[in-house]
């Protein structure tokens, strides 16, 4: 067991945990962050997904201890009151159906959307690689396009 000062969602956090203790179970058992869910935990759903300085990334294969200076961003702290421009747009597509990847999904869109502010068809189904069961692909896609454009307009 060890303590490690970690910075999530702009907050410079310390935590008490084993080295290889996922950031998945730091974020959901030590700092009640529970929007970011567990699905497989190896590495395959992507229901687990975080942003770390930007980039989506798979929580549960994220060891606390690597984290570093690393930025931490779960969907708790995409925005102040859910209307980043994905989220907005998940909304008026109404893309989830039973919800429990649509937090992953959510980050993962973000993610893609700050690299590639317009992107293709293409470049989102190579993107969007996390698993829905509930099949709600294409209302993502149409999402990700609507999110794209109330992106322009907030620039
Ligand atoms: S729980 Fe992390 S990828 Fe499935
Ligand atoms: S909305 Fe049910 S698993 Fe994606």
């Amino acid at each position: 067991m060890a303590s490690y000062k970690i910075s999530v969602n702009n907050k410079l956090l310390t935590v008490d945990a084993d080295a290889d203790t996922p950031m998945l179970w730091v974020l959901r058992d030590h700092l009640n962050l529970v929007g970011t869910k567990f699905g497989c935990g190896i590495a395959q759903c992507g229901a687990c997904t975080v942003h770390v300085d930007g980039y989506a990334v798979r929580s549960c294969q994220l060891r606390v201890a690597s984290v570093g200076n690393s930025k931490i961003t779960t969907i708790e702290g995409l925005s102040a009151e859910g209307t980043h421009p994905v989220q907005v747009a998940w909304s008026e597509v109404d893309v989830p159906q039973c919800g429990y990847c649509q937090s992953g999904q959510i980050m993962a869109a973000a993610a893609l959307l700050k690299h590639n502010p317009n992107p293709t068809d293409d470049d989102i189904d190579n993107a969007m690689t996390n698993i829905c069961r509930c099949g709600t692909h294409y209302r993502m896609r149409k999402a990700i396009h609507l999110a794209a454009k109330k992106g322009e307009l907030v620039k």
